[in-house]
């Protein structure tokens, strides 16, 4: 993967597959966007990110989403973009601790097509550059214990210095690496 344009919140990369990929923060802006990411994602996907079912939920998710403030609630997308148009494929969230402001929570979701080729690990990698310059130093990240894909993506961007199992839901702490 190349780095096309490298920003300071934005970054540009060619894909694996050859489409490109835009790595932003979302806002007010990408209402549509996140509406269609989340319709997207399968019954499994849905509740292994938000750990609970119901379609209630959707709407209340893609508010809190598109009300970041990018400071202390990092929501950032990964975005293909080739000649028909754009697609929002993957987002991660990153909600810094307030009783601790070094520390953040972290999760993630592709959606179905997308997973398991790469873009999660790249759109972690990008938000914990972000988050390292926003002073956030360790996430901690809630999972089914079998969700063996996402331990693997957050080992890839820090070093894992916390794990707690209980009822099947595992709960990892990693210390970010400067990336
Ligand atoms: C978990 C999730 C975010 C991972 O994103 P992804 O884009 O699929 O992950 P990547 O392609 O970057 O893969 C990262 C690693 O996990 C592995 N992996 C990915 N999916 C996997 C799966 N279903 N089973 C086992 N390993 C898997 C990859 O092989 C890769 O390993 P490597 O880096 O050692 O080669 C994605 O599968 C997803 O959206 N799942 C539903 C939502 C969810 O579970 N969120 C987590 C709770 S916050």
């Amino acid at each position: 993967m190349t780095t096309i344009t490298p920003r300071k919140t934005t970054e540009s990369v060619r894909f694996t597959d050859g489409s490109t990929i835009e790595l932003r923060p979302l806002g007010i802006r990408d209402g549509r966007l996140l509406s269609s990411f989340v319709s997207q994602l399968s019954p499994e996907s849905h509740n292994r990110r938000l750990l609970s079912g119901g379609g209630g939920v959707r709407s209340e998710w893609v508010a809190s989403l598109i009300n970041a403030d990018q400071l202390d609630c990092l929501v950032y997308g990964a975005v293909a973009v080739n000649e028909f148009g754009s697609a929002l494929v993957a987002v991660a969230e990153s909600i810094r601790d307030p009783g601790d402001r070094r520390r953040a929570e972290f999760a993630l979701a592709a959606v179905d097509p997308w997973q398991d080729m790469g873009i999660g690990t790249l759109l972690t990698r990008h938000v914990t550059r972000i988050a390292r310059s926003r002073g956030i130093r360790c996430w901690e990240t809630h999972m089914l214990a079998e969700n063996t894909g996402m331990a693997r993506v957050m080992d890839h961007v820090g070093i894992r210095v916390g794990y707690s199992v209980h009822m099947g839901l595992a709960s990892i702490v990693h210390e970010l690496d400067r990336l």
